[in-house]
């Protein structure tokens, strides 16, 4: 028996070998490897694109990173009373994989965790507020909002799962080259209509209350996008998935994940402003036009430019984002899309809480919520007040009451006025301001999200942001920009916009 396997395997792998020698032999061309690579953005979408079109284009091809501001992008600290604190995005879901296997892979680690507790604010008294007792939460919200919470819980679940199968497709080397098309190999068409419906009526229409939506569901998506329940509901159910627990962040600051990406990659930096892309064509040798593209840059020693085979936008194309000019290109690609980004004003304070802001009944001292949503209503002129927790937690570092003088994270719309704060705090030693056009304008419905193939080797990394924004979101995407470009280089159709993979690969397996 064991020596018929054996056989048979040696059988299986010289007749792998045949196929492979075949295959490699007859292949119509073997196309030249590309030999630059131009990544226009150096936050964790086009860092993780340089971690991976090196690893689809190997250790020969050049790759540029062309940054302007700070490697980090929108994840970004900020340093404050000797620590250093997120100013940008911060939490990590755990079944975020991508993110997962680059904080193994860089040797970094999870920050140590801090037990924090939430409230909900009316824009006068605290609705809710979580107590130490499971059992506590429990009842109050199952006598408040009945089975709403385990449904959501269920709902979001169900949504999640079919989510977790964009890891399997990216496994197996397959692409997408849309947004839509990416979703509906998810989730197919109810992937679709979620994102083209408003939050509010994909779960009206599964039946959750109008006071859930308004109590619990609302605070959450102004928290985390700064918007109502009128968000996509894709993005939606991001966000509501977000709420739950095991939630981390990277020791020592999100945004190091970028630079140790890079430094990985072994791409390099160019520390300039990119202002056009054009297309230009030279005739070959051989006869046929080569087209590439030309990047041109501004950096601290003046203007210059250079020449790419294959060129990744990773940043947003949108109003007071980025200003990048696309020149020679037919039909010809707009600098902005359409839409908005959101402002999103993160105000770091550190000082004294006024509890009696929030209608708390208990003594500073005896006030130990960390994280204050808010509804949405007129009296709500803030999205979010949270305590924050340094990058790295030192020795013996505690949640401490409100008594103490601690960091406070305020999200709002608007910047805060001096008089605002007053009412908010009883006295401070310094305030921190940081206006982020942070993410979509969820307004859906929406007509088409912008594409992912902006031309023939030209890409369009931050896209997938109006599906959802999130580090996650961007690290697929650049891996399905990786696998895109390299089957598209290579002529390997059949690894693009496959139809139906989810049956297909439960039967491969
Ligand atoms: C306040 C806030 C809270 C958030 N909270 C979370 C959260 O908790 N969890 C989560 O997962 N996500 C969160 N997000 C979203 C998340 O931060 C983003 O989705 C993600 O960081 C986007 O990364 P990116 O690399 O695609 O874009 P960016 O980080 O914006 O990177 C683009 C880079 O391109 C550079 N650039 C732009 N134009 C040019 C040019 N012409 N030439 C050269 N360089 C250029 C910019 O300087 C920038 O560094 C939050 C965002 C904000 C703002
Ligand atoms: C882009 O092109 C427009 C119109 O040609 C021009 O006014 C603008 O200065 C250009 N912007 C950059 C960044 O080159
Ligand atoms: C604290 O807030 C309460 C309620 O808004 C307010 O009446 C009080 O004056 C504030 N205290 C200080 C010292 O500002
Ligand atoms: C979203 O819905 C609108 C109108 O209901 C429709 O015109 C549009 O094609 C839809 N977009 C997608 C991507 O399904």
């Amino acid at each position: 028996m064991a020596l018929r396997n054996l056989s048979l395997k040696t059988f299986l792998f010289l007749g792998l070998c045949q196929i492979g020698r075949r295959g490699f032999a007859s292949a119509p061309e073997i196309r030249d490897a590309p030999k630059k690579i131009a990544i226009i953005g150096g936050g964790i979408g086009g860092t993780s694109a340089a971690f991976f079109f090196r690893q689809e284009f190997g250790p020969g091809v050049k790759i540029d990173v062309f940054e302007e501001g700070t490697i980090g992008g929108r994840l970004a600290t900020e340093s404050i009373a000797g620590h250093e604190y997120e100013t940008g995005g911060s939490i990590i879901h755990p079944l975020n994989l991508h993110m997962k296997f680059f904080v193994d892979k860089l040797g970094l680690s999870s920050r140590a965790d801090v037990s924090s507790k939430m409230a909900i604010f009316d824009g006068r008294d605290l609705i809710f507020e979580e107590s130490d007792w499971f059992i506590v939460n429990f009842l109050r919200m199952l006598w408040r909002y009945g089975f709403n919470f385990i449904r959501m819980h269920m709902w979001v679940e169900s949504i999640l799962d079919k989510f977790m199968r964009i890891y399997q497709y990216q496994q197996f080397g397959y692409s997408f080259s849309s947004v839509e098309k990416m979703l509906h190999a998810m989730g197919g068409e109810s992937f679709l209509t979620l994102a083209n419906q408003t939050l509010e009526e994909a779960m009206m229409a599964e039946g959750f209350s109008q006071l859930f939506l308004n109590d619990i569901v609302a605070p959450v998506t102004r928290v985390n996008y700064g918007q109502s329940v009128r968000i996509n509901g894709f993005v939606g159910a991001v966000s509501l998935a977000g709420a739950g627990s095991g939630l981390w962040a990277v020791d020592g600051g999100n945004k190091m994940v970028c630079s140790g990406l890079l430094y990985h990659s072994k791409a390099e930096v160019v520390p300039a402003r990119v202002t056009t892309i054009s297309m230009k064509s030279r005739p070959s040798k051989a006869g046929p036009v080569l087209s590439f593209y030309e990047v041109s840059y501004v950096g601290k020693s003046g203007a210059s430019h250079s020449t790419y085979d294959i060129v990744v936008v990773a940043t947003p194309l949108h109003q007071d984002v980025s200003e990048i000019n696309f020149s020679g290109f037919s039909p010809p690609i707009p600098s902005h899309f359409p839409g908005q980004y959101h402002q999103t004003v993160a105000t770091l304070v550190h000082g004294h809480l006024n509890v009696s802001y929030l209608g708390a009944k208990d003594k500073p001292e005896d006030f130990y919520i960390s994280d204050i949503l808010t509804v949405d209503n007129k009296a709500s002129d803030i999205n979010s007040l949270s305590a924050l927790d340094p990058v790295k937690i030192p020795k013996g570092y505690t949640l401490l009451s409100a008594s103490h003088k601690k960091v406070w994270k305020i999200f709002s719309s608007q910047p805060l006025s001096q008089n605002h704060l007053q009412r908010i705090f009883l006295s401070w030693d310094s305030v921190f301001e940081k206006r982020w056009l942070a993410y979509p304008s969820y307004n859906p419905p929406q007509r088409r999200t912008p594409p992912f193939v902006l031309h023939d080797r030209l890409y369009y990394l931050n896209a997938v942001e109006w599906a959802a924004s999130a580090m996650e979101m961007s690290a697929i995407s650049s891996r399905n920009l990786a696998l895109l470009a390299h089957h598209r280089w290579y002529q390997q159709t059949g690894k693009i916009d496959q139809e139906d993979l989810h049956t297909r690969l439960r039967g491969e397996l």
